[in-house]
């Protein structure tokens, strides 16, 4: 998608759609709120206050109304999309109103869609969220229909803020390359587990680190066996298809200003049955979705490499598939990680904690002083959170309140879990140093615990996205399918970094 941003008269633009927004008649300032909304409704002859004023345009977060050939103004048609309560109306409300405005004009394949938004204090903030929320608003997991597709892709994006400053195209450039990013995370986790295997996605991330000019090294399983990397390697073990681990550096140009290394670590189980501890078949196609943290870090990297922030930043991605094989680990079985612990498998379906364990003690090795790993990893978040928050679990209060500053910045929902000493009580193996499970209570928590181990005394977040990283179902906004969590917020904390 193009982006540009125009800072002259609203009544110049020229594009096929203009989104304006209207809010709430009840809420300050009334549903004309905005100083653009009432420039807009003046020139078109008053209608936007008529349709407010009578009710049949509520305001109501997401509701459309197309007028055509609008008197007044050079654009084609004038789309009217609700804000809601405008004392309510942030950056993040932006995101998603902008977003549906696009879904909407993109089910009619309509190719170049305007943005009214204000001028002032808040325009830059406002500029990031419009074009991001254009963008992943745009993005549509259809790349296997071969017919029926709903809509083009919108052609031009333009963020539109009148007597607005210089400055903003920088804003919006930036703002494209993180959605941009995203909508790549996307893309990779909305593959089917045939088509992106360990070795597919090694693949894709090579290719991308070419093209961004990140290194990029891909550890096989030989070097993983030379490197005693146990538990990774007892999960690929019931899969024909042979584990990767990838690692991309991104390293800021002259001397480093910064001791920080940081280290970016992702979940990437390309498909997850459970293993000998098989899942049920109902819904088991959605653990294509597994890889969704590895995926996270990888978009993360190839915005990194665009930004160019003053640390280092190393992403590991360790790649399995977890299948019921001949030769799969059995429950019962005894793994040596490459930290030396040795991990009782109690159950084949944890299997995300132990491709993590000798992710987290590599990237130690490879001299990351502060570690964020994102992973689909437990059903407990999703009881314990919903499809809202990101779990965020940290050894450390200083990263992880930089972890959710980031996040909140970036509009992405994220809450702090806790991690008291006493759940490890729930970790106790009889023949080995741990056990991959606890009991059944808290098993958000437990899973957190057990990566905990292995993080030692290294700085630590771990964001589990497994009730985020998917929609189940579309929204005005955005398409169903991969969220591409956790991206923007990986990426603002790399950018914003301060010692
Ligand atoms: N990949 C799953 C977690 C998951 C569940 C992700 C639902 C997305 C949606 C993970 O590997 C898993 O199977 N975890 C088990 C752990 C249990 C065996 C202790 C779980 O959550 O049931
Ligand atoms: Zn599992
Ligand atoms: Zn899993």
């Amino acid at each position: 998608m193009n982006i540009r941003v125009e800072t002259g008269a609203i009544e110049q633009i020229e594009c096929d759609a203009l989104a304006v927004v209207a809010f709430d008649k009840e809420s300050p300032g009334g549903s004309l709120a905005w100083e653009v909304t009432k420039t807009v409704n003046g020139l078109a002859g008053k209608w936007i206050e008529e349709l407010c004023q009578g009710g049949e345009f509520s305001g109501k977060l997401f509701e459309t109304t197309i007028l055509y050939r609008p008197a007044g103004l050079k654009a084609k048609r004038v789309v009217l999309v609700g804000g809601g309560k405008s004392d309510k109306f942030t950056a993040f409300e932006l995101r998603k109103v902008g977003g549906a405005a696009v879904r909407t004009l993109r089910s009619k394949s309509i190719p170049v869609v305007g943005l009214a938004l204000e001028a002032g204090a808040g325009a830059a903030e406002q500029v990031m969220a419009a074009v991001e929320g254009a963008i992943l608003a745009d993005y549509e997991p259809d790349q296997y229909k071969t017919e029926n597709k709903k809509g083009k892709p919108i052609e031009t994006f333009v963020a539109v803020v009148p007597g607005g400053e210089a400055a903003l195209e920088e804003v919006a450039r930036r703002a494209q390359i993180i959605a941009e990013s995203q909508n790549f995370t996307r893309s990779l986790v909305s593959e089917p587990g045939n088509r992106m295997t360990p070795s597919a996605l090694a693949e894709r991330s090579r290719q991308m680190a070419v093209e961004q000019g990140l290194e990029c090294e891909i550890l096989d399983q030989d070097r993983m066996k030379q490197l005693g990397m146990g538990a990774l390697l007892g999960v690929a073990a019931g899969s024909a298809e042979p584990p990767v681990m990838m690692v991309l550096r991104y390293r800021p140009e002259g001397e480093a200003a910064s001791g920080t290394h940081l280290g970016l670590v992702g979940k990437g189980v390309t498909f997850d049955t459970g293993g000998i501890s098989i899942k049920p078949s109902e819904n088991m196609e959605k653990m294509k979705y597994d890889m969704a943290g590895g995926a996270a870090v990888l978009g993360a990297m190839r915005a990194i490499a665009q930004l160019r922030p003053a640390i280092a930043v190393t992403a590991l991605v360790p790649a399995v598939e977890n299948m019921p094989g001949g030769r799969a680990q059995r429950p019962g079985d005894i793994v040596t990680t490459l930290s030396g612990k040795t991990v009782e498998v109690l159950n084949t379906d944890a299997e995300g904690r132990l491709i993590l364990a000798d992710a987290l003690t590599y990237a130690k090795r490879l001299g990351c002083t502060h570690l964020v790993n994102a992973a689909t990893l437990t059903g407990a978040i999703v009881i314990a959170l919903g499809h809202v928050n990101v779990g965020v679990f940290s050894n450390d209060d200083t990263l992880r309140e930089k972890v959710l500053a980031a996040a909140k910045a970036a509009g992405e929902k994220m809450w702090p879990m806790p991690l008291d000493d006493e759940y490890k009580e729930q970790l106790k193996s009889a023949f080995a140093d741990i056990p991959n499970v606890g009991s059944r209570w808290g098993g958000a928590i437990t899973a957190a615990m057990f990566l905990k181990e292995f993080a030692n005394s290294t700085p630590w977040v771990h964001l589990d996205i497994a009730g985020t990283a998917w929609l189940d179902d579309s929204k005005a906004f955005l398409a169903k399918g991969p969220s591409g969590v956790a991206v923007r917020t990986l990426v603002n904390l790399a950018v914003n970094w301060k010692d």
